[in-house]
């Protein structure tokens, strides 16, 4: 079974495993999803927008990223296969029901710009060729081959990843290289990360901070 499914190719693959989402998952509900997530504000903002922190602590914008991608992190940092001290316990304290709809509340919201791309070349050349080309000399593909055309995200699992901050999108690409986020469904990421040098994670990085988030 193994065998076969690697001989398919990374579509089949994907489309194997990943597409459907949890046997059972919860239909969120926006409006109470909006009451559930007021201690949220005080990091994430009212707006979902988040923080661009460079050198501190980067908050995600949440906004417009899919309800599937976001309960599904609610879910890991909750069982402990996603680390991060400051955002455990905000996830422990929603049961199954709320993180539903937390994570439809969030989704609704219009997706906001990112942080920290205002870079000069070449960084942000470089940043683009491994965004919408990757780089086949380094085994890197392309992040849009992914996380969909201009990076704004495919289906619920691959998050879009144009407009979030920089700082954010270098701190997960780093922890990914290191072995430290390692939630990512078969290694997708972690295989990605440890291929990418310092200089591309800041490329990438800022490059899609840049980018529009969605399609006016
Ligand atoms: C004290 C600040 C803080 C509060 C309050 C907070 N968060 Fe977070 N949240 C973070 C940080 C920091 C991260 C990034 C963690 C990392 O780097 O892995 C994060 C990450 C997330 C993610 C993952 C986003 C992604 O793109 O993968 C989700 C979803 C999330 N938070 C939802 C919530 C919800 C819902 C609440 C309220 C119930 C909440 N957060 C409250 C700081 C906070
Ligand atoms: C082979 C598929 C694949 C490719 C190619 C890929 N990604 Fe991902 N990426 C994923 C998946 C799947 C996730 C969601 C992981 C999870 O569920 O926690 C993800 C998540 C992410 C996240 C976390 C977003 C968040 O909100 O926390 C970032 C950042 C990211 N990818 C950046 C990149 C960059 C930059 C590239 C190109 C250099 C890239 N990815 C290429 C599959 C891919």
């Amino acid at each position: 079974m193994i065998r076969k499914r690697m001989a398919c190719g990374l579509g089949v693959l994907l489309g194997a495993g990943l597409a459907a989402g949890p046997a059972g998952a919860l239909e969120g509900d926006a409006a109470r999803g909006k009451e559930a997530a007021a201690t949220c504000v005080a990091c994430h903002q009212a707006d979902g927008s988040g923080r661009n922190a460079p050198g501190g602590e980067s908050w995600p914008r949440l906004a417009g990223l899919s309800a599937e991608y976001l309960a599904k992190q609610l879910r890991d940092f909750r069982q402990g296969r996603r680390q991060n001290a400051t955002m455990e316990p905000f996830a422990n304290m929603l049961d199954d029901r709320q993180v539903a709809d937390v994570a439809a509340y969030y989704s609704q919201l219009p997706a906001t710009e990112g942080g920290g791309g205002d870079v000069g070349e070449p960084l942000r050349a470089r940043g683009e060729q491994l965004a919408r080309r990757g780089d086949w000399d380094a085994y890197i593909v392309s992040c849009q081959s992914c996380h969909g055309p201009r990076n704004q995200g495919a289906s619920g699992t691959f998050p879009g990843i144009a407009g979030q901050h920089a700082a954010y999108i270098r701190n997960q690409l780093q922890a990914w290289k290191d072995g430290e986020r390692d939630n990512d469904p078969q290694d997708l990421m972690g295989a990605i990360a440890r291929r990418m040098s310092d200089e591309d994670i800041r490329a990438v990085a800022a490059w899609l901070a840049g980018q529009p988030p969605a399609d006016e």
